[in-house]
């Protein structure tokens, strides 16, 4: 049998970061089997989003449901004692989750008004601003890995809301999901789009490169979208973070694009944040008023889950944010070694707009 096209997965089996993801790592290179029953029994870190471990192990259960692991059994999807170690490290992600955020009121306006309240009152790190006016070179590319750990698989788990939906919000999240995958056309699905930046940034584009050198805050926000897409019971919650998601997107994704082209880069580099521009500028009335609105009008008791949602949602990346911009203001990488591989980056001949030179970049 030929090998994958690595460009769309599986990916490699990432390394394991402490006991309980070296046990998964283990088991999973053999063919299904029982697992230790006491594995992970009695697991609280003392912080579970930023848990290494944890989140890995986390990342590791969710990836069955995507793409799978390369030269993985794909029977271990179902194989009952690692849903049983999901299970319970689901109950310490999700309960984090519900202490980070609160359980968000539902204002007398709606639902849709709710969100815009919370997307109003979030004071997140200048995460944009920074890669926008001072970034170098190389904390950009940091940015672009961070993320790729999403964008190479965008709108994947929120998809997973479609048949679990019915009426109007069913048909509105199609309309979304639809601009999400290109209306078909595979050189503009956004993942697709998005592997062009890699490219363009020198990158590798494989499907699942850059886990290993994602810290777990960074996966912490894939983890989340899998939590909720995976779970019919916090399908509301899936379609708050999807609103959250598009209603914070279009302004920051004007940044990166003119932050890619501060650095001198062409338009085939900026061009999935563009298309995010005038996108998501859509997108987020759709997700608030016509898929969590029409989710709310069918379901009324979901309404504080889509906030909750959309909450933790703002929250954790409110928390990845600050990662970034700690470990760069403290002259560090913000990824994990190693780093990723050293290929020179293909900028463009197009001249770049006088700026003030970037701040130099205490990393290699
Ligand atoms: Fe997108
Ligand atoms: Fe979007």
């Amino acid at each position: 049998m030929s090998e994958p096209d690595r460009r769309y997965g599986p990916a490699t089996l990432p390394t394991a970061r402490g006991p309980l993801s070296a046990a998964v790592v283990q088991a999973l290179r053999h063919p299904p089997h029982e697992l230790p029953a006491d594995l992970g029994v009695g697991l609280y870190p003392a912080d579970p989003i930023t848990d290494e471990d944890l989140q890995l192990t986390l990342f590791l259960c969710y990836e069955l449901h995507y793409r799978g692991w390369l030269g993985v059994d794909e029977s271990w999807e179902w194989q009952p004692t690692l849903l049983a170690l999901r299970a319970r490290c689901e109950r310490v992600f999700e309960t984090a989750l519900r202490r980070l955020v609160g359980a968000p009121s539902v204002p007398a306006a709606g639902v849709a008004a709710g969100l815009t309240e919370l997307v109003a009152a979030d004071d997140g790190p200048a995460l944009a601003a920074t890669l926008q006016r001072r970034a170098d070179l190389t904390q950009f590319r940091e940015f672009v890995a961070h993320r790729s750990v999403y964008h190479l698989r965008e709108a994947d788990p929120h998809s997973w809301a479609l048949p679990r939906l019915g009426g109007p919000a069913k048909a509105a999240l199609v309309e979304i999901q639809t601009d999400e995958y290109g209306n078909g056309r595979l050189d503009r699905m956004h993942a697709e789009l998005f592997r062009s930046t890699l490219d363009r940034l020198g990158l590798d584009t494989g499907y699942g490169a850059h886990i290993d050198v994602a810290p777990a805050v960074t996966l912490a926000t894939n983890n989340l979208m899998s939590l909720f897409g995976l779970h019919r019971r916090l399908r509301g919650a899936l379609l708050g973070h999807l609103a959250a998601f598009e209603m914070t997107s279009s302004l920051p994704n004007r940044r990166y694009g003119n932050g890619l082209r501060r650095l001198g880069f062409d338009e085939v580099a900026t061009r999935f944040y563009d298309e995010h521009v005038e996108a998501d500028a859509v997108h987020e009335q759709i997700a608030a008023h016509d898929v969590c609105g029409g989710l709310v009008r069918v379901e009324p008791a979901l309404a504080s889950d889509v906030l909750f949602g959309a909450a933790a949602g703002l929250a954790v990346d409110r928390l990845f944010a600050a990662h970034l911009l700690d470990s760069w203001a403290a002259g560090r990488s913000s990824l994990r070694a190693p780093a990723p591989p050293a290929v020179p980056p293909k900028v463009s001949l197009v001249a770049a707009p006088a700026v003030a030179s970037p701040a130099p970049s205490a990393l290699v």
